[in-house]
C-alpha cells in the first residue's frame, strides 16, 4: 500500500519591526555598505527588541499562517521548532509555543540542523503523517541569530538577521502531491567550520568563556562557502535525477539564504533561470532556520506558487548539514 503524502497547507512569516542598515551596522564595524552588498547582497536585516524571544517570533509566524481560516488550535497534533537560538536550553521552544498559541492537545520539540533545521524538521514531520499517526503538523524554523553575534566581529555580524517562518503540514488528498521526497546529509566533520562554542556541557557558561568570547558565533567564511556552493548544487541534482526530473521541471527553487553569490552559483551549476529562484536575502539577511519557510511564504504571497507546481527547496547550514526537499504543491 503506498503511503500518504504530506502538503503544506498554510504558509506564514514574522520578522521584527526594528531595521538594521548596512549603516547601521558601519557605527559599530569597520565594514561599508558597498562591501556588505558586493559580497553577500544583504541590504538590511531585522533584530528583535529587548523582551523578544525565538517564542513570540515563531507564535506570529504561526498566527500568520492562519489568518483569515478557521485555526482551531487543539486540532494541532505536533510541533517542531527547528532553531539553534531557543529562548533557553530548556524546556524547548516548542513547549514554549504550543502555550502561547494555545495548542493544548500538541506535543513537541526542538530541532537543532542549523541552517538546515527547517528542511530536518520538515521531512521528520511529513513522516508523522505519512504514517497516518499525525493530521495537523506545525513546523517552524525560527532564529534570534542577533542573540549570539559578536558585533565587533565584522567577519560574522553583518551576515545575520532574525526571523521566523511556518508551515502545517496535513494529510495530501493524493499522492500526485504534496512532499514527493527529501534527501538529508549531515557531515561532522565540517563543525570546526561554524559554530558557538561555549553554552553546552563542554564549555560551559563561565566568566572565562564570556571574556573569550565563546557564547558568539565563530565561522571560517570561505570554506563554509566553498561546501555550501558544491553541497547544496549536489543535493539538489540528486534528488531531482532520484525522482525523474530536471532543472527545466522546477517551478521555483528556494535555496537557503546565506549568501548571494552562494545562491547564484548554485543557480548558475543546476542551470536555472532568474525566475526560477526565490531570493530574499537583501531584505532578511541569513536567519538560518527561517530562510526557507520564508522566502516560501513570500513566493506564495506574491503568486509565484499556483496548484501543481514542482518546488525544490534546498540547503546548507553549521554541521555540516545539508538537505534537499522536492514537493508537488496543492
Ligand atoms: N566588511 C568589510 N570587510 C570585511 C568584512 C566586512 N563585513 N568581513 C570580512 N571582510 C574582509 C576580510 O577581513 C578580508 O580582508 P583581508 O583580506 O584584509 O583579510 C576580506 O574582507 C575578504 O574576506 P573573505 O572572508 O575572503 O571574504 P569573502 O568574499 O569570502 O566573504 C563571507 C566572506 C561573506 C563570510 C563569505 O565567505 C560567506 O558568505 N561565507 C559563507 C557564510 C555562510 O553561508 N554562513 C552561514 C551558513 S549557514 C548556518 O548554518 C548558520
Amino acid at each position: 500500500m503506498s503511503k500518504i503524502r504530506a502538503q503544506i497547507t498554510a504558509t506564514g512569516m514574522f520578522v521584527p519591526e526594528r531595521r538594521v542598515t548596512n549603516e547601521d551596522l558601519e557605527t559599530l564595524v569597520n565594514t561599508s555598505d558597498e562591501w556588505i552588498q558586493e559580497r553577500t547582497g544583504i541590504l538590511e536585516r531585522r533584530m528583535v527588541s529587548d523582551g523578544q524571544a525565538n517564542s513570540d517570533l515563531s507564535a506570529k509566524a504561526i498566527e500568520n499562517a492562519f489568518e483569515g481560516k478557521d485555526f482551531v488550535p487543539e486540532e494541532i497534533d505536533l510541533i517542531i521548532v527547528a532553531t539553534v537560538t531557543p529562548d533557553m536550553m530548556f524546556p524547548s521552544t516548542a513547549c514554549l509555543v504550543q502555550e502561547k498559541i494555545g495548542a493544548k492537545n500538541a506535543w513537541g520539540f526542538d530541532l537543532s540542523g542549523a541552517c538546515s533545521g527547517f528542511l530536518y524538521a520538515l521531512s521528520t514531520g511529513a513522516q508523522f503523517i505519512q504514517t497516518g499517526v499525525h493530521k495537523k503538523v506545525l513546523v517552524v524554523g525560527t532564529d534570534v541569530m542577533s542573540s549570539i553575534l559578536d558585533f565587533e566581529d565584522r567577519k560574522t555580524c553583518v551576515l545575520f538577521g532574525d526571523g521566523a517562518g511556518a508551515v502545517l503540514l496535513e494529510p495530501a488528498q493524493n499522492n500526485e502531491e504534496g512532499i514527493i521526497d527529501s534527501l538529508l546529509h549531515s557531515d561532522g566533520s565540517g563543525g570546526k567550520f561554524l559554530y558557538m562554542p561555549s553554552g553546552g556541557s563542554l564549555h560551559p557558561t563561565s566568566h572565562k568563556t564570556v571574556d573569550e568570547k565563546m557564547h558568539y558565533v565563530h565561522q571560517d567564511g570561505r570554506n563554509v562557502f566553498k561546501f555550501a556552493v558544491k553541497l547544496m548544487t549536489q543535493v539538489s541534482h540528486d534528488i531531482l535525477k532520484k525522482n525523474g526530473y530536471t532543472p527545466e521541471d522546477i517551478s521555483l527553487f528556494i535555496p537557503h539564504q546565506a549568501n548571494l553569490r552562494i545562491i547564484q552559483s548554485a543557480v548558475k551549476r543546476l542551470n536555472l533561470r532568474p525566475e526560477q529562484v526565490a531570493i530574499n536575502i537583501d531584505r532578511y539577511a541569513n536567519t538560518t532556520a527561517a530562510t526557507i519557510p520564508m522566502a516560501l511564504h513570500e513566493a506564495y504571497k506574491q503568486n509565484r506558487i499556483k496548484k501543481g507546481d514542482l518546488l525544490l527547496l534546498a540547503s546548507f547550514g553549521a554541521g555540516f548539514t545539508w538537505g534537499s526537499v522536492l514537493l508537488r504543491w496543492t
